[in-house]
């Protein structure tokens, strides 16, 4: 095995200039894949976690450059699902075997601390036995001690990048990296399972940006980290901008499986859509999940933060079952578990 790969598997780290030469270097990828594959069969042998996806507004009141469902999008018919479309989605996914929900969405102000709490509370109601995972931007930490109390456990937010001035180029300048951060540590000290993230390859994102952001990531220590290639969408300020590639989508799943031995790592639809195997090979490059689409039908063509989403046409159940024969293809297994992250102390 080369050093660096062996040093970065036995220390759970590398310097800067070696991230540098890993990340930027075709020549490791086969070893860092064997190695990333091993070190998720440690943990989780060769078990793959489901998360039921419903994507429940595309409304949202910011306006990133690089989002489909941006505020200044006109090109979009909008929608908002009612609490009994959500309940009704959460009872599809139940009998499809799905014990995590993920409730994504735009900044929608429609959708008040109020209207989270209670539609939150009734899944737990309804659901005891599921993890509820929300996904809807910065709040207060007030707002997200409600959410909590109101039984939300975990929550996605992707700080996008680490570096400041990166942050700029992606986002208006009435959002902050800071801000954003400041929503993670919050979401933490909560004692929410937390994840975030980045989109690899989104414009101007340099090599050293992501070694910021592998740095940013070992002092947030999340159970989640989701990446996936930054895709354009043709109605945002950047239809123009190169897209992510597979590569180095691949590259960092696996450097990101050896930094964190036991995180939680999705196989992302973004990457499902850059490469048509690209979610297989994503949970062989050391990813270990994957969120099918809970969403109805009818919306989820609405909900495109990026050309050419993929599973925009599917029912609940058939995007399950493609699931299953995926993961079953490649010899790994769908476990229908909550899947919460190892060593979490609650
Ligand atoms: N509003 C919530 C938030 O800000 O976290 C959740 C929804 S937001 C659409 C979820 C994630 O989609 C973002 O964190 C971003 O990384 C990703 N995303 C948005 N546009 C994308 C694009 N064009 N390509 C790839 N990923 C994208
Ligand atoms: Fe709000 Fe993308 S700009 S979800």
């Amino acid at each position: 095995m080369s050093e660096l790969v062996q040093k970065l598997r036995e220390n759970q780290n590398l310097t800067d200039e070696e991230f540098k030469v890993i990340l930027s270097c075709v020549d490791y990828d086969e070893e860092l894949k064997q190695n990333a594959d091993a070190v998720r069969r440690e943990h989780y042998g060769n078990k793959v976690y489901i998360r039921g996806l419903i994507e429940f507004t595309n409304y949202c009141k910011n306006n990133c450059y690089y989002c489909g469902i941006r505020r200044d999008n006109r090109n979009l018919s909008r929608y908002r699902l009612t609490e009994e479309e959500i309940l009704e989605c959460c009872r599809e996914g139940y009998e499809l075997g799905f014990r995590t929900f993920v409730l994504q969405g735009g900044e929608d102000p429609y959708f008040t601390d109020k209207v989270v709490c209670s539609i939150v509370a009734e899944i737990h109601k309804n659901y005891p036995d599921c993890a509820i995972t929300l996904s809807i931007g910065e709040k207060s930490y007030e707002s997200y001690l409600a959410y909590f109390q109101a039984g939300a456990e975990r929550y996605l937010l992707r700080h996008e990048t680490a570096n400041p001035e990166h942050y700029g180029k992606l986002h208006p300048s009435e959002m902050s990296c800071q801000n954003r951060q400041r929503c993670l540590f919050d979401l933490k000290k909560i004692g929410y399972q937390v994840g975030a993230g980045i989109m690899v390859g989104s414009p101007h994102q340099t090599l050293d940006n992501m070694i910021e952001d592998l740095r940013f990531l070992q002092k947030l220590q999340p159970q989640m980290i989701g990446i996936g290639p930054f895709l354009s969408h043709q109605d945002t300020p950047f239809r123009d901008e190169q897209n992510g590639t597979l590569e180095l989508t691949l590259r960092l799943l696996s450097v990101l499986r050896l930094l964190f031995p036991k995180v939680l790592l999705p196989a992302t639809t973004a990457l499902g859509t850059v490469h048509p195997l690209g979610r297989e090979k994503g949970l062989q490059a050391g990813a270990n999940v994957i969120m099918p689409n809970l969403s109805p039908t009818s919306v989820r063509k609405k909900y495109m933060l990026y050309d050419n989403k993929i599973c925009t046409g599917d029912e609940s159940a058939q995007c399950r079952q493609c699931t299953e024969l995926r993961v079953s293809g490649i010899g790994y297994e769908v476990v229908t578990d909550r899947g919460d992250a190892k060593d979490f102390a609650k």
